[in-house]
């Protein structure tokens, strides 16, 4: 068996794509990206929306995309600032956390989440559903239904007619 030498691993064209997205992620987190523009960014590291003009995303939003995932966002939808989504949770064994798993999430149109939520685990989101801010959500959210605290659970539902 031949060993490749470690430069290759560091040069090839998947190390500089990798190191390009993760940039590319990190920045459009940043207050110096306008908020029209950030959709954009993050459409370039594979993020899928189904209208990138018509959505909002504040500042400090995480997007943890990894092999494998993916995180699509309906048109409308308004997530505000400092709310994470996690798209890998933790696999418990009797030696400990040895291995993780991973998901996508799916986010529906009209759907506003607020400040400083976490998004734990790979779920849905459904169409006009409000996150309140704050929120923990670690379940699929029916549509047309408000969450709200830790684990985010309805409080209230809104009237909306298909
Ligand atoms: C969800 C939100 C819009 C309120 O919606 P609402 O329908 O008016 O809800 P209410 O204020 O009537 O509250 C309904 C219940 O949910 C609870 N609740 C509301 N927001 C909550 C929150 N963020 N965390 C935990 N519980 C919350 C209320 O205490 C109330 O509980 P109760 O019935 O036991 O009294 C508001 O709480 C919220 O989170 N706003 C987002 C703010 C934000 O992120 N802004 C960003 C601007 S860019």
């Amino acid at each position: 068996m031949t060993h490749k030498p470690i430069w290759n691993t560091f040069f090839s064209i998947r190390f500089f794509k990798k190191v390009f997205y993760f940039l590319l992620l990190h920045t459009s987190r940043q207050f110096f990206i306008p908020p029209k523009i950030r959709p954009f960014f993050l459409k370039l590291c594979g993020i899928k929306f189904k209208d990138a003009k018509n959505v909002f995303i504040g500042t400090d939003v995480l997007f943890d995309i990894i092999e494998n995932t993916t995180i699509s966002i309906g048109q409308n939808v308004l997530i505000t600032s400092g709310v994470k989504m996690i798209c890998h949770y933790p696999i418990f064994t009797k030696n400990g956390v040895s291995e993780y798993d991973v998901g996508n999430i799916t986010i529906e149109d009209n759907v506003f989440i607020g400040m400083n939520s976490l998004i734990v685990k790979p779920i849905s989101i459904g169409k006009n559903a409000v996150v309140a801010a704050g929120s923990v959500v670690t379940k699929n959210v029916q549509a047309n239904t408000i969450v709200a605290g830790n684990p985010a659970k309805v409080v209230s539902r809104l009237n909306f007619e298909d």
